[in-house]
């Protein structure tokens, strides 16, 4: 049977005993769900949670990482120091990095191959905005964030790697893309995957798909061929709205 992978972004939000507190929470009602489960708290909270998630089926996910193992680089957090909390996952090139932080391709690749490198996991995510979809470029954007992003990566290194499709347009606007949208983008992506790596790298692959998911629009949207899984954002942040997510089925 499937196993979905929902993965849950914390963002820029939750002190440490807040997030201290969800996790707790998430750590007893979730104990009993079978799904690939992560949670990525910011990173001040990322060992206070570490603490909270060990040994339980919860991984500790970081939200970003810098491009270097260690030097001069005023507020940027590395990967050394991350794998020393616990981390075992890190999302890279998610659209608020890309877009208000200005990522570019060739920086998140950098951080991709970083990480693999030190063995955590990678959530990659991509997506276009609505400009880019309305142009009628959303294949070209998908096609260049993934092929840049992976540029380099070894195909036994890509068992780490998980893609995350998420609409620029419907991240934290309450607007999803319809399930078959949806599903076609993840189908291109695996399109992508397979002129990359082979088919069956591509079969392989797990790709969430991340933008406004909510416990009434996860079964549909899980429910399709190409989707496994979930980067969960504003629903992330409490357990009412998480665990059903995780518990979709
Ligand atoms: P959202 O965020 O669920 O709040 O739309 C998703 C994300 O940014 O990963």
């Amino acid at each position: 049977m499937k196993r979905y992978f929902i993965a849950g972004n914390w963002k820029m939000y939750k002190t440490v005993p807040e997030a201290v507190s969800l996790a707790s929470e998430l750590k007893a009602r979730l104990s009993d769900c079978g799904e690939k489960l992560m949670i990525a708290p910011p990173f001040t909270a990322l060992q206070a949670v570490a603490g909270v998630i060990k040994g339980t089926n919860i991984l500790l996910g970081a939200q970003n990482m810098g491009p270097e193992e260690s030097g001069a680089h005023t507020g940027e957090v590395s990967v050394l120091m991350l794998k020393d909390l616990g981390v075992s996952v890190v999302i890279l090139g998610h659209s608020e990095r890309r877009h208000t932080y200005g990522e570019s391709d060739a920086l998140i690749n950098i951080k991709v191959r970083l990480a693999l490198k030190h063995k955590l996991e990678v959530i990659l995510c991509v997506g276009e905005t609505l400009e880019e979809r309305e142009q009628g470029v959303l294949e070209k954007v998908i096609r260049r964030q993934l092929s840049e992003g992976l540029k380099g990566v070894e195909p036994s290194a890509l068992t780490d790697v998980t893609v995350a499709y998420e609409p620029v347009w419907a991240i934290g606007t309450g607007k999803t893309a319809t399930p078959e949208d949806a599903d076609a983008v993840h189908e291109f992506c695996r399109k992508v995957i397979a002129e990359l790596y082979g088919q069956n790298a591509a079969k392989q692959l797990l790709i969430q798909y991340g933008g406004s998911v909510k416990p009434d629009n996860v079964a549909a949207l899980m429910a399709k061929q190409n989707i496994d899984g979930a980067l969960v954002g504003g629903a992330s942040l409490k357990a009412d709205t998480f665990v059903p997510i995780a518990k979709f089925r």
